[in-house]
């Protein structure tokens, strides 16, 4: 049995940092293991403009420890009100990755996102222009649609036709969690569509959620699906196709609004990122793919070197689950993802 593995130093293609001292208590957790990550801009109030991505950028970098390296990539909120000009300058400079679309009502701090698609129609066009990825929260948010099949219909009927209404934009579908989302990206072959996987999706599914008790630890959005998508995540992840990588969607919520009476949406998961993905790898005979998936496929797509240097994973006696991180008196602590399972992984200090 494999008990080291050694792999180019990951990035995190979908990430949750938060600000003050949320961002604080959570950035080393990130910085240990991975050298980059796509930062969400859903702050309240979002990170709209080039100007408030330089700010936010020197608030993350403020809240590196000493001795740690970490290199936001940062992201534009997309708006109906998103200036082209603006978006384009941001990129020209080097200050933004990506620009992210949620559709309005879709998640946790997405009510400025985007209810009519025209609107946003000159930002598209200018970003297919000068090749500026637009990251995607997949799902529909019409009070109709049954929210285990939000993702699929959101395929059909928003992100398909953007794609044809914009050629050459480059597409992130993120945080993909079914079958039918895995099929559309297997079925493009321009280059232009890559997907990013969570953590949890690869790991659990809604039984894990929902049997024997409400689990709000595992709620998160897009919510657990049935175990045959779970199976379809796995397969792609592990196929080592450059279209999917790693986005954690790490999204720290504090203990006391997770388990509450309305549970935020969002598994904390950083920490444990690597030790959870190790597992699934080995379970699958696939660990020697691990590395496409979390270090290669990823700066691929975006057009970035892989990382230089690396990180090894020891496999090990089982470690027990690493229960909470402290923040401030008036946060709390956050609960740290604990997938139930023993982690025989970790990554070598
Ligand atoms: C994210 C958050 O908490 O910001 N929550 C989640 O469940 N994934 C938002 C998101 O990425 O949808
Ligand atoms: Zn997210």
């Amino acid at each position: 049995m494999t008990e080291t593995l050694t792999i180019r130093r990951p990035d995190d293609w979908h990430l949750h940092l938060r600000d003050g001292a949320v961002l604080r208590a959570v950035l080393p957790e990130t910085a240990r293991h991975f050298a980059r990550a796509i930062v969400m801009p859903n702050l309240v109030p979002p990170v709209v403009t080039g100007a408030e991505a330089a700010a936010y950028r020197d608030r993350i970098l403020a809240a590196l420890p000493t001795g740690m390296t970490f290199e936001p990539l940062m992201t534009l909120y997309l708006t109906e009100d998103t200036d082209p000009d603006d978006v384009a300058a941001a990129h020209a400079s080097g200050l933004v990755t990506a620009v992210k679309l949620y559709p309005a009502g879709a998640t946790t701090n997405s009510a400025s996102g985007v209810r009519d698609f025209d609107k946003v129609r000159g930002v598209l066009d200018r970003m297919a222009e000068i090749g500026l990825p637009l990251c995607v929260h997949g799902e529909v948010t019409d009070p109709d649609i049954d929210i285990f099949d939000r993702e699929a219909v959101f395929i059909d009927r928003v992100l398909d036709p953007v794609r044809r209404a914009t050629p050459g934009l480059r597409v992130v579908m993120e945080h993909v969690t079914t079958r039918e989302a895995r099929d559309y990206v297997l079925a493009q072959d321009g280059g232009d569509l890559a997907a990013t996987i969570t953590v949890q999706h690869l790991m659990l599914d809604r039984n894990a959620m929902l049997v024997g008790g409400l689990r709000p630890h595992y709620y998160c959005l897009p919510i657990l699906k049935r175990g045959t998508h779970r199976a379809a995540l796995v397969e792609a992840a592990i196929s080592g196709d450059p279209r999917f990588f790693l986005g954690t969607d790490s999204a720290p919520h504090p203990t006391r609004k997770k388990e509450a009476e309305c549970c935020a949406a969002g598994c904390f998961t950083a920490p444990v990122a690597l030790s959870c993905l190790a597992h699934v790898f080995e379970e699958a005979g696939a660990l020697a793919r691990l590395e496409a998936f979390t270090s290669l496929n990823g700066p691929a797509f975006y057009g970035l070197p892989a990382n230089g240097d690396t990180i090894t994973l020891t496999r090990g006696a089982a470690a027990a689950p690493l229960g909470q991180i402290e923040t401030d008196a008036e946060t709390g602590p956050i609960t740290v993802f604990d997938p139930g399972i023993p982690l025989h992984w970790r990554v070598t200090p």
